[in-house]
């Protein structure tokens, strides 16, 4: 068995590398400022998990996996070291410059040592993950910086990489200098108290009632009177917004190292859903002639929700906003259906549909996270009492992020009307 033993050990490395990709790789989420970059982040970061996964079904045939789904602390601690340094595009660089590199050699090792017939299940999985290995870095290249910055991290990364002789000790491991120092030995990581929008004006909040001050006229969705094409412009931008819930979610990865696997690979997947209702937005307002740099992106929720442990953020994005969101999106959904937009009215089903799952994701995973952090009250108990800090929160810690754009330039309620022609 010793053959079948060798493979199982090499995809239980594979697996716990893949894990803790996701757990870190999260991080660079709020930190980096381009949408697209953090669309595209959320996507890898899914794909991952599906690698993390199918290694563990699959490992699990095969004597020698192990039961587990711990992370042994020298995958740990490279993955915890990758993630220190203060720029986020370094940090970047250094994930895709150095880590996913070796990942994908480290792919390509299983697949030479591993026997073409006898193993054939696993090596299908690894053709896979390798044909994604290189279309990440593919769609990842034109957001990586070259800077002596970046070139020196990479590097970092590559020596302590090397000391194992690569991700699966597949080569001569070349030790480190006894001068090597570890960034780990002096900083510890912390989310940023704001989060990154890049050249994109910020804003605390783009729901409101002044029509002259805010995009999303409350009233507005639910009055009749409102004409249809203005809603969808409203709901697009509520769409796009979701990126708060990309980059508060993100955060939660890192927080819980002690997670079940299942746990981070529901996030992962309710993370890349967020990503792309975003897109929806992103991608569909300057279709309908809206200047993208008119549109304040709203940063309330990230900076009141960082500020509360993770089982509280994750309580508040499914217990409060996701499972409160459906009336009033049901009602704009019927909005919608008299424009026949198709597109739109794709969108919105879609968006429905996983956000229908996100609440489900809540009900099986909140205790779960409340006990990681021994939280024993029950659960209904525990969401109240959320409720009622992440209110106090909300006075010391929301509202702080001043408008990018004096109103006179920025999308409102009135300029949207003024968009579809109605004034
Ligand atoms: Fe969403
Ligand atoms: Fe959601």
């Amino acid at each position: 068995m010793a053959a079948v033993q060798d493979m199982a050990r090499l995809q239980r490395v594979l697996f716990e590398l893949e894990r803790e990709f996701l757990r870190t790789a999260t991080t660079l989420i709020c930190r980096v400022g381009e949408p697209e970059l953090k669309y595209l982040l959320c996507q890898h970061v899914w794909e991952s998990a599906g690698h993390a996964r199918f290694l563990r079904e699959r490992g699990r045939e095969m004597a020698g996996f192990g039961a587990g789904e711990d992370v042994r602390p020298e995958i740990r601690r490279l993955f915890t070291e990758a993630i220190l340094p203060e720029s986020a595009d370094t940090a970047l660089a250094g994930f895709y410059g150095s880590i996913k590199p070796a990942l994908l050699a480290a792919y390509q090792h299983y697949l030479s040592a591993t026997h073409h017939l006898a193993d054939w299940p696993s090596r299908k999985l690894v053709e896979e993950f390798i044909g994604d290995e290189e279309r990440h870095a593919r769609e990842i290249a034109r957001f990586l910086p070259d800077t002596p910055a970046a070139r020196e991290w990479r590097q970092h990364l590559d020596t302590i990489i090397a000391a194992s002789g690569g991700l699966l000790s597949e080569r001569t491991r070349i030790p480190l200098a006894s001068d090597f120092a570890w960034v780990s030995d002096h900083r510890t990581y912390r989310h940023p108290a704001t989060c990154n929008r890049g050249r994109y004006p910020t804003c605390s909040s783009v729901f409101g009632y002044d029509a002259d001050e805010v995009p999303i006229v409350r009233p507005w969705l639910l009055d009749p009177a409102t004409d249809a094409r203005v809603i969808r412009i409203m709901v697009y931008v509520w769409l796009m917004m979701e990126m708060d819930a990309v980059d508060y979610l993100a955060t939660v990865f890192f927080d819980t190292p002690a997670a079940p696997f299942d746990l981070h690979h529901d996030l992962a997947r309710h993370l890349w859903d967020e990503s792309r209702h975003s897109a929806f937005g992103f991608r569909q307002l300057p279709k309908l002639g809206v200047d993208l740099m008119t549109v304040e992106h709203s940063l309330d929720l990230y900076t009141i929700l960082v500020q509360m442990p993770p089982h509280e953020r994750y309580a508040m994005m499914t217990m409060e906003f996701e499972a409160g969101s459906f009336p009033t999106k049901a009602a704009v959904m019927d909005r919608i259906r008299e424009l026949n937009d198709f597109e739109a009215d794709t969108l919105l089903a879609f968006d429905r549909n996983d956000e229908q799952n996100h609440v489900r994701y809540g009900h099986r995973w909140l205790p779960e996270m409340m006990s990681l952090f021994g939280e024993t009250r029950p659960v209904d108990e525990f969401v109240k009492a959320t409720q009622s800090r992440f209110k106090e929160m909300a006075e010391r810690f929301g509202g702080i992020t001043p408008h990018g754009l004096p109103a006179e330039r920025r999308l409102t309620g009135n300029k949207i009307k003024a968009l579809v022609g109605l004034v």
